[in-house]
């Protein structure tokens, strides 16, 4: 079932008329359904629950606070990478032993202020940074948990710049030195070993990869249970992979299955980050046909949103499905669908057929919920669109559309001569 669908001609979210909502709000936005929301979040619930396992939603895809909101009410925690990310799920209620801190840069006061608020672990990246963090935890008079992030050196199979772990990546700790690093912790006075984790990329479409790493993980944890290491967690990290045109990935239930059956008898808790697969189509990108431009070799069809507002087409030559508000008949063009910033990878995708697309037509980008609005900038000046949530016949802003006064809010001009 879809939350995104046509009636009578016309794209509705949920009961709202997508129409009703660009002439309230006007172009560009993004709409989430909750009821998409609801059912992605109950799927992998149920499916993670054949393990002992905590579920800590990944905030980088989708980090608005009504959207966290309704993942840690519903029992989850938080996978997070700076202290931003922190401050929002504080924000948004989080049950703090339910937030695990991974991410190669962690800064001081990025540590500081996770141990005060006594996070479940970090996921340390680096013996620069486990050192950091004991230093840290010794001077705040505390113990900081941690796990190790490892690089088992496995090929995702997915796009260069979301694979995490292959060991040319700057993610983890090379998987020859784990023992090594585990036995170093495990001298420190300020760290309590509690976990040990893996992610290994974004987007992934096969269950092959995530076998192998489950495998070579495993094989780690019982070494470093057999030395006595009390490993309570075992990170497995995000990277189910959706459907943006026809690609099938695992459903979570194989998924956790797979999973289950190679690590059959760990005592521990597992725990998952998933991101795009709850979030990534539960929302779309709705923007306006501005103008319709033919230079003699192609057609474009320009609309109001940008690549600042949804930028993975332009980084990853990411595929998202463009379809009109409202259905037309009439004769079928071939265009490309760009925006109006100054860049040439400003598109949002090319040679797609549409019915007499007019100046005035809604698009919708499909499958625009997860890395949209939380990757969107104000580059060329643009200020952020508005975020809509919508539930059955109602919807809600959950965030406001930025002003002209919000881009330059934080500049001064100093008194120069
Ligand atoms: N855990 C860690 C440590 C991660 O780095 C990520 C994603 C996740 C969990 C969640 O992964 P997911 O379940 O969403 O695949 N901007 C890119 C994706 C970057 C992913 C970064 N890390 C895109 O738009 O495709």
């Amino acid at each position: 079932m879809n939350d995104f669908v046509f009636k009578d001609g016309e794209l509705y979210c949920e009961q709202v008329p997508i129409g009703k909502i660009a002439s309230e709000i006007g172009t560009p936005f993004y709409v989430y359904s909750l009821g998409t929301l609801k059912r992605h979040f109950k799927v992998f619930d149920e499916s993670s629950k054949i393990m002992n396992s905590i579920v800590c939603y990944s905030v980088k895809a989708n980090s608005n606070i009504a959207i966290l909101n309704f993942f840690f009410r519903s029992g989850w925690g938080a996978d997070i990478v700076s202290g931003g990310e922190l401050f929002r799920v504080l924000k948004a209620g989080v049950d703090t032993s339910k937030v695990v801190f991974t991410g190669v840069g962690k800064t001081e006061k990025e540590i500081e202020f996770a141990i005060n608020s006594s996070i479940l672990m970090f996921n340390v990246e680096s013996m620069p940074e486990l050192y950091l963090i004991d230093g840290i935890a010794g001077r705040l008079g505390k113990k900081a948990k941690i796990a190790f992030r490892i690089n088992p050196d496995v090929d995702p199979g997915t796009h260069p710049y979301i694979s995490t772990g292959l060991k040319k990546n700057k993610f983890g700790i090379n998987i020859k030195y784990a023992v090594q690093s585990y036995e170093d912790a495990g001298n420190l006075k300020n760290i309590n070993i509690a976990g040990l984790d893996c992610h290994i990329g974004s987007q992934l479409t096969e269950i092959s990869p995530f076998n192998d790493a489950v495998t070579i993980i495993k094989d780690l944890l019982y070494k470093l249970i057999n030395k006595g290491f009390d490993i309570k967690y075992l990170d497995l990290g995000g990277g189910l992979g959706i459907t943006y045109e026809n690609e099938a990935p695992p459903h979570p239930s194989t998924y956790m299955n797979s999973i289950k059956s190679i690590l059959n008898g760990y005592k521990g808790k597992v725990i998952f980050e998933p991101g795009r697969v709850i979030v990534g189509n539960s929302g779309a990108f709705i923007t306006k046909i501005v103008y319709n431009k033919s230079t003699g070799h192609k057609n474009f069809v320009i609309v109001d949103g940008g690549m600042n507002d949804l930028i993975r087409p332009a980084l990853y030559e990411a595929y998202h499905e463009i379809v009109q508000v409202v259905k037309k008949r009439g004769s079928k063009i071939k265009a490309d669908v760009v925006g109006p910033v100054c860049e040439s990878a400003d598109f949002f995708g090319r040679d797609r057929i549409f019915n007499l697309p007019e100046a005035g037509d809604l698009m919708a980008i499909f499958s625009a919920g997860a890395y949209g609005f939380s990757m969107s900038s104000n580059y060329n000046s643009r200020p952020r669109v508005p975020e809509i949530l919508v539930d059955k016949d109602r919807f809600f802003t959950i965030r406001q559309r930025e002003t002209y006064e919000d881009l330059v809010e934080k500049e001064h001009i100093p008194p120069l001569n």
